[in-house]
């Protein structure tokens, strides 16, 4: 039997998704030894394998076909624009992705004033802008900690992933528009899709059924 591979976005994601699969029966005994620097875990009587990836590198490995299965954030799928199938969303990891900053910013794009907006997220922002409100904008790629970019006056708005919105607020940020709603979704590499059909079908439809239920 040909190994189905898995590749999780690691962190938060991963365990949440593991507990999850553990309900339909699927399941990885090495993946629970918190402190092993191993990158890649096996169930060989389920013929499964598992590895943790950087959230961003998951639609790679999926896209390739290096992994058939991925999980990872809404997000970081708009963000990279792989080609995969999203087949499920898992219902967790919920957040909004956001244009944030000072209230003040409002007026700036109201006006579609040509502002600075510091982003992880270049590509999201950038079509944001661009297409949906045809306003001409710079974009700033940062790689965390967004939040200071309009503090320090590197850049007018942010655009970021909103959860429980503390970090805006306890910066004086608020939430200025609204782009998405996000939160962790299945993907599946477009060639195992067809060469094995049976095998991941069944696990999109087991993971649905107990979605389903515990949203019931
Ligand atoms: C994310 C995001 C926000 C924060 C939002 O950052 O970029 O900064 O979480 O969460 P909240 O609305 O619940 O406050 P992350 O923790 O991934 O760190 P980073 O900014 O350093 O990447």
């Amino acid at each position: 039997m040909r190994y189905i591979t898995f590749a999780l976005a690691k962190g938060r994601l991963a365990k949440k998704t593991m507990s999850l699969l553990e309900e339909i029966g699927i399941f990885c005994e090495e993946m629970k030894d918190e402190n092993t620097r191993k990158l890649i875990f096996t169930n060989e009587k389920l013929g499964l394998r598992f590895f943790l990836a950087k959230a961003s590198d998951v639609p790679t490995y999926v896209e390739y076909g290096a992994a058939d299965i991925g999980v990872v954030g809404k997000d970081t799928i708009l963000e990279e624009g792989r080609k995969l199938y999203e087949v499920l969303d898992l219902g967790f990891g919920r957040c909004r992705m956001c244009v944030a900053g000072p209230k003040e910013a409002k007026e700036l794009l109201m006006h579609k004033a040509l502002i600075r907006v510091g982003s992880k997220y270049p590509a999201i922002a950038k079509d944001y802008f661009y297409h949906k409100k045809h306003q001409t904008v710079e974009i700033i790629k940062l790689n965390g900690s967004v939040e200071l970019a309009p503090i320090v006056g590197l850049s007018e708005v942010i655009v970021d992933i909103v959860e429980t919105g503390s970090t805006l607020k306890e910066n004086g940020l608020e939430v200025l528009e609204t782009i998405c709603e996000c939160s962790a979704r299945m993907v599946v590499n477009e060639v195992s899709m067809k060469m094995e059909q049976e095998r991941i079908t069944k696990i999109i439809t087991d993971l649905k059924a107990l979605i389903t239920e515990r949203q019931a």
